[in-house]
Order: C-alpha cells, then structure tokens, then sequence
C-alpha cells in the first residue's frame, strides 16, 4: 500500500473541504432536522459531495463511509470514513469549531487519520506508527497526572431529551473532580485537542465512526490512550469512547465504569 498518496490525498482533500466550509461560515440558509436537535445544512452535504468525488476519481475501487450519504460498499479492504462537517451545530451558528475528518482504514484497521479547522489552519494528521503532527510538527499528549489539574472535554448525544444514557450523570461527577470541563461541539477536533495536549481527557457516547476514526488514531499516535469506558478495546463502530493523555486514565475508568 503507497501511503504517500493516501497522505498527500488525504491532506489535499482535508484542505479543499475545509477551505470551503471557511468561505460559506455564517451563510448557511437552509438547515434541515434529523431529529429534535440534530441538524444538516447544504454545507455539510457540499463538503460531502467534494470529498466523495475526489475519492471517486483518485480512488474507484475503496469503500466509502460519511455521514449523510448511503455507504458506498467495495470488494476493497480500504475504506474512506468521513465527515464533511463535524461540529454542524458550531457552524450553523457562526461558532468556529468545526472541522473536516478524514480516516482511512485497511481491513478494518485505521491507518491514516486527517482533521483539519480551517478557521484556525491547524491541521493534525498521523499515519498508524508514524506519530502525530499539527501543521507538520510532531506532538505529544499532557504530562498533567492529577484529574484535579486536568482540563476534560465531552458531548451529549443528540437524544438526550429521549433517553436516560444521556451523559448527564458522568458531566456532573468529573464536573466535581476535574479542573474544568468543556463542551466545545466538535469530537473529531476535542479529540485532536488531546493528542496536542490542550486537553487532558476526554469521553462520549454514542458517537459514530465518522466522528472517531480519524481523531482516535491521531490521539494514539500522540501518545496517548483510547478505549471503551472500562478501559478495553476501542472500536470505531462502539458506543464509548474514552480518550486521554494515558496519565488520566485510571481515574477516568473508575468514574465511568462506576467502581
Ligand atoms: C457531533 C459533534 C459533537 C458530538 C456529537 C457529534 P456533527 O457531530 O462531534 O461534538 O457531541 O455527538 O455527533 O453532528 O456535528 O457532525
Ligand atoms: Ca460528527
Ligand atoms: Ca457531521
């Protein structure tokens, strides 16, 4: 497999994509409900739309996953994972955290991960046993070792009114044992926050894996730990994912896991 063009595809796109979620920022005039408070605009589905042709014309034969289009399924073992837009909500309402995920996957293994903020111009990216970059230099996840130092990240899933697995319980126990928490809207870039090491932790449930293949990888190759809850395999197409600079970990489980 030649990841040099994976790379320089990845990162080509990743650009294009977010170059045009920058120029349409706070135009948005069409936004449709998927469900009580989860939207999509035409932003989301013209970055999908570029990505989807881009990846069409350099690479027929790969499978493609997004998250607003039907999966385009291959006899390939290399499959795209995309969201066009993460962080929808950020965007329909001119907050500026968003950003463009891109991960590639080989038999069921991702092997490339690339998100990239426009408004920002940070782009993170790692290949699977390479490191992890922003903007080309390597980074590392915190040296923070105490959750009472730690600054933490999370979301809420978008039934939250509907059902009781809605995140709330955890918010408020970290949010009496950690520094501080955040709720910034975008997983794939909380997630990229930590291998950079402005976050410390960080979980979610039910997310989906457009919003982690990328970010996951990014985060382990910084140094970093991603597992489920109790701290067993991370999978991409689970329901938890907990992520953090290793230190934090221990204590993260044990709040989560309730024990
Ligand atoms: C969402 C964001 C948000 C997270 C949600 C995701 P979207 O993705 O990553 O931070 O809390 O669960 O679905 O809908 O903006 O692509
Ligand atoms: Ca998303
Ligand atoms: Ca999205």
């Amino acid at each position: 497999m030649d990841m040099t063009a994976i790379r320089d595809f990845a990162v080509e796109t990743a650009r294009a994509a977010g170059a045009l979620l920058k120029e349409n920022v706070g135009k948005v005039n069409r936004i449709e409900f998927k469900g009580a408070v989860d939207i999509v605009t035409e932003v989301d589905r013209k970055s999908e739309e570029l990505i989807m042709a881009s990846i069409r014309k350099s690479f027929p034969a790969h499978g493609i996953l997004t998250e607003e289009s039907p999966e385009v399924k291959q006899d390939s073992p290399c499959k795209w994972i995309i969201d066009p837009l993460d962080g929808t909500t950020n965007y329909s309402h001119g907050f500026p955290f968003f950003c463009v995920s891109i991960g590639f996957e080989v038999e069921g293994e991702v092997r490339f991960g690339a998100v990239y903020d426009p408004m920002l111009d940070e782009l993170y990216t790692a290949e699977k046993g390479k490191g992890a970059f922003l903007n080309g230099k390597k980074i590392k996840v915190s040296a923070i070792d105490e959750l009472g130092r730690g600054l933490l990240a999370t979301g809420f899933p978008y039934d939250l009114r509907a059902s009781k697995d809605n995140n709330l319980d955890f918010f408020s126990q970290f949010s009496l044992k950690a520094q501080a928490i955040r709720r910034a809207g975008s997983a794939a870039l909380d997630l990229c926050y930590i291998a950079s090491g402005r976050f410390d932790g960080y979980w979610e449930m039910k997310l989906r894996p457009w919003d982690v293949a990328a970010g996951s990888l990014i985060v382990e190759e910084a140094g970093g730990r991603v597992t489920d809850f109790s701290g067993g395999r991370f999978s991409i197409y689970g329901k938890e994912c907990l992520a953090s600079n290793k230190l934090l970990h221990g204590e993260m489980t044990r709040i989560l896991s309730n024990k």
